[in-house]
């Protein structure tokens, strides 16, 4: 802080209430601040530690860097510029924003699609205009923290938000029949949900939707690109195709390796999002080098590449659980885990961080999830993997995490 506000009363102020309640406090705030030096997507580099191999990354499928994304990003760098133009409206929506928001809507099987900034912006903006004054929204209670934002601006707004119990279909029911006939309550849920990769039931969710006339909204982000086949999502790891009343988001920041965030939905919800939703309207659209490489991402996915990486995303996968099982690291016995999220329990906040440095020391990233991120005394560290990741860099993964848990006090 510049030495002139030192001791300004209304920014210390400002800066106790920040610490207090933000998720990055204490040890936990070195892990936000830090800057790496290098990273390729299997290892990083921090100035002062040893080369780490990265168990953290969202990119599922190994489309950063890939060349095919990266040449389409270079071709539209050299068409559009890098920068945006400014919001959808002041013209910087263009055809190739158009163009994605088509394949993406036929990808997840519905008429139309919207892109956002970001797919924080995706939830925090679009929730609370489809939920208004008088509406109910009922949210999974582990749900990610922009549709925590999203409840709250639509609560701000007149809505009734409640919290059903994590993916408990019996309390979601209790609560949609106290809801009122004639008003919209919306469901809201991650597919896969981001602290554990468990997945949401959705066949009973939808049932209960439909047999109480609510609208269901799921969160796709660690579900498009890695579940089903075709990397459609979590309708299709269920054999099941949209239906108008669900309406799928999804990130572009996660498997479809780019930036950004979209809705997808029936065209006449879909044109009142373009004109209602503040990350819309409010905010830049998003450059169109983001546009290019999600594009190309997408193609990859669509394609007998994007088959092979997720038999080689699955194949990690189950390698890590079982060997995660045998180490003994997970709570609940060796079982069949669907998403590239995997959580090792550890209880104790401090515990989970010092076992977090462990890792670090000996070579391997993880993120540690603790209070108020997770609740108190179920801190866990949330491990990612990834298509890109080898049996061989799985079993190092195990080795150092099983040694930390056994060593650190
Ligand atoms: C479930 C979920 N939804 C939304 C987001 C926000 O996406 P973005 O990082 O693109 O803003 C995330 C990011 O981690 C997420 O995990």
């Amino acid at each position: 802080m510049p030495q002139h506000l030192v001791g300004n009363e209304a920014l210390v102020r400002v800066q106790q209430r920040v610490r207090e309640h933000s998720p990055a406090r204490g040890a936990y705030s070195e892990l936000y601040t830090r800057a790496a030096a290098a990273f390729d997507g299997i290892s990083v580099c921090y100035p002062g530690e040893p080369e780490q191999i990265v168990m953290t990354t969202y990119d599922y499928l190994g489309l950063v860097g890939d060349p095919a994304v990266n040449e389409r990003a270079k071709k539209a760098i050299d068409v559009h510029g890098v920068g945006g133009h400014g919001t959808a409206v002041a013209s910087a929506s263009l055809r190739l924003h158009r163009e994605l928001e088509r394949r993406l809507a036929e990808f997840v099987g519905h008429e139309d699609a919207v892109t956002f900034p970001s797919g924080y912006q995706t939830n925090s903006t679009v929730i609370p205009v489809l939920a208004g004054r008088g509406d109910w929204v009922l949210s999974d209670e582990l749900n990610h923290a922009s549709i925590i934002d999203g409840c709250r601006l639509a609560q701000s707004r007149g809505a009734h938000v409640q919290r059903y119990r994590h993916n408990d279909v019996t309390h979601l029911r209790e609560l949609l029949a106290q809801a009122p006939a004639d008003r919209t309550t919306l469901v809201v849920s991650d597919s896969v949900f981001s602290a554990d990769g468990d997945l949401m039931p959705l066949p009973d969710i939808i049932e209960a939707c439909r047999e109480h006339g609510a609208l269901l909204y799921v969160d796709e982000a660690h579900g498009l690109g890695v579940l089903g086949r075709g990397g459609r999502g979590i309708h299709e790891h269920f054999g099941l195709t949209p239906d108008p009343t669900t309406l799928i988001m999804s990130p572009l920041s996660k498997a479809v390796a780019s930036t950004g965030g979209f809705v997808a939905a029936p065209r006449s919800l879909t044109e009142l999002l373009r004109i209602a939703a503040p990350g819309c309207v409010f905010s830049a659209a998003l450059p169109a080098t983001a546009i290019a490489a999600a594009t190309a991402a997408l193609d990859v996915i669509e394609s007998d590449e994007g088959i092979r990486r997720r038999d080689l995303l699955r194949r990690n996968i189950a390698h890590f659980i079982d060997r995660a099982g045998a180490a003994g690291l997970l709570s609940a016995p060796a079982q069949e885990h669907h998403s590239g999220v995997v959580p090792v329990f550890i209880g104790d906040d401090q515990r989970a961080l010092r076992i977090a440095a462990n890792c670090r020391d000996h070579g391997v990233m993880v993120v540690p999830f603790v209070f108020p991120a997770a609740a108190s005394g179920k801190a866990r560290l949330r491990v990612n993997v990834t298509a890109r990741h080898t049996p061989e860099i799985v079993d190092l993964a195990i080795d150092v995490i099983a040694a930390a848990c056994h060593d650190t006090p």
